[in-house]
């Protein structure tokens, strides 16, 4: 059987891969998650799988080398997938040291520990090891409106304290194949949206606030793209890079669909006075006046836009959730699970799992 360290999988996008490979290998694998939860990291996301015999979750820093040994030395690991990172742009910009120990040093501890438990004496690596390192394509920088796209050469020019972590990130892992030829893949996706993403980020914190007519604030002229991926195509490629990709290759994952935020949030706003029944209080509350234009994001890139030419041909992948259908799944979810938000918005969330865990 084999066996996945997976960190960050109390995250979105590490929850929903956590959630597609169980559907997809159901027992033939077993996962390992080693998050920190900080407050991105949530067990209620995991509730579904928690009781699962072939699934453990170890609460741990990526940065606390000795239990990411630990973990290695008890268990015969034969793929990492490496999620966990501070991921929001906007508290990069307030605090980017954290940034720096997470994202840059914390992928430092974990290709040190696997490698560690995978090379051989003679400097060779043991069969069919795998790390897969998962990235942003906000590392390649801005693109002007008017074209262009990120390939996998496009040379990095991150901007915000975020993406020059990740940047880091990605090129230590570029140096550890370099160096040791160590069996690795970088993937470099473009915007996440769909169930368990913390409404922090564009797509959640709209519908949160439309749903409860709170303002929705654009930054600056609202007309910065984004190229939206529903998440299970994500995790559905980084599944396929790991087991058809080319080792020490990188991957761009991203579907062709670019949006101005201002269309996406009209989408939203659309999409929920659609979906919500006439008798719902909370249609009455959507409407376009909670549009609120605030001050610009410093730095903001203005487009990102992924060529995913590479994990098509070599690969096969490819995006299968357009998004008018993404976004009707995703609103779908949040109505179903309304106590979720409810429990992120209010943090009671980790105090129920640290009592749960006695992980206090
Ligand atoms: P997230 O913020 O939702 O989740 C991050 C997870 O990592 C949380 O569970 C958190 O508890 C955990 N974590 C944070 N610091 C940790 C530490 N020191 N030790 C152990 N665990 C720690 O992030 P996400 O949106 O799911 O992103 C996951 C990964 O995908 C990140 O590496 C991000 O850069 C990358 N990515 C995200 C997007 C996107 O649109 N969200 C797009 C492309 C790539
Ligand atoms: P975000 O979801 O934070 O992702 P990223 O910055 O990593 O792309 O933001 C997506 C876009 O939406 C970005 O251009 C900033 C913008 N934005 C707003 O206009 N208002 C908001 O409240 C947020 C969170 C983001």
């Amino acid at each position: 059987m084999r066996t996945y360290l997976v960190t960050g999988g109390a995250g979105f996008i590490g929850s929903n891969y956590i959630h597609y490979m169980f559907k997809k290998y159901d027992k033939e694998i077993r996962i390992i998650n080693v998050d920190a939860l900080t407050y991105a990291g949530n067990l209620e996301n995991l509730k579904d799988i928690e009781k699962r015999d072939n699934y453990t979750f170890v609460k741990a820093d990526i940065c606390d080398k000795e239990a990411i040994s630990r973990v290695f030395a008890e268990n015969d690991i034969d793929r990492v997938v490496h999620f966990a990172a501070e991921s929001h742009v906007d508290r990069s910009i307030k605090h980017p040291e954290v940034f720096v120990q997470t994202n840059v040093l914390g992928t430092a501890v974990m290709l040190n520990c696997a490698k560690a438990a995978w090379e051989l004496p003679d400097g060779s690596f043991k069969a069919d090891k795998k790390f897969l390192h998962v990235s942003t394509d906000e590392v390649y920088g801005s693109l002007s409106e008017d074209g262009g796209y990120f390939y996998e050469t496009t040379p990095y020019a991150p901007h915000s304290p975020y993406s020059a972590s990740k940047a880091g990130s990605d090129m230590l892992v570029k140096a550890y194949m370099d160096t040791y030829h160590f069996p690795a893949n970088i993937t470099n996706c473009s915007n996440n949206y769909g169930p368990y993403q913390f409404p922090e980020k564009l797509i959640p914190l709209i519908i949160n606030n439309a749903l409860q007519g709170k303002k929705l604030p654009v930054y600056g002229d609202g007309r910065n793209v984004r190229d939206w991926l529903y998440v299970e195509d994500h995790a559905k490629a980084i599944d396929m890079v790991q087991e058809k990709g080319r080792l020490f290759e990188t991957y761009n994952v991203g579907g062709h669909n670019e949006k101005q935020n201002i269309e996406i949030i009209h989408i939203i706003l659309d999409t929920l006075q659609e979906m919500l029944p006439d008798d719902d209080p909370r249609k009455a509350l959507v409407s376009e006046d909670l549009i609120t234009y605030v001050e610009d994001r410093k730095g903001h890139d203005r487009r990102y836009a992924i060529a995913p030419d590479k994990i098509k041909a070599e690969i096969g992948w490819e995006p299968e959730t357009c998004f008018k259908d993404g976004i009707k799944k995703t609103i779908a979810w949040f109505f179903e699970h309304e106590e979720w938000l409810k429990n992120v918005t209010s943090g009671d969330y980790q105090k129920y799992y640290e009592d749960m865990y006695h992980t206090k």
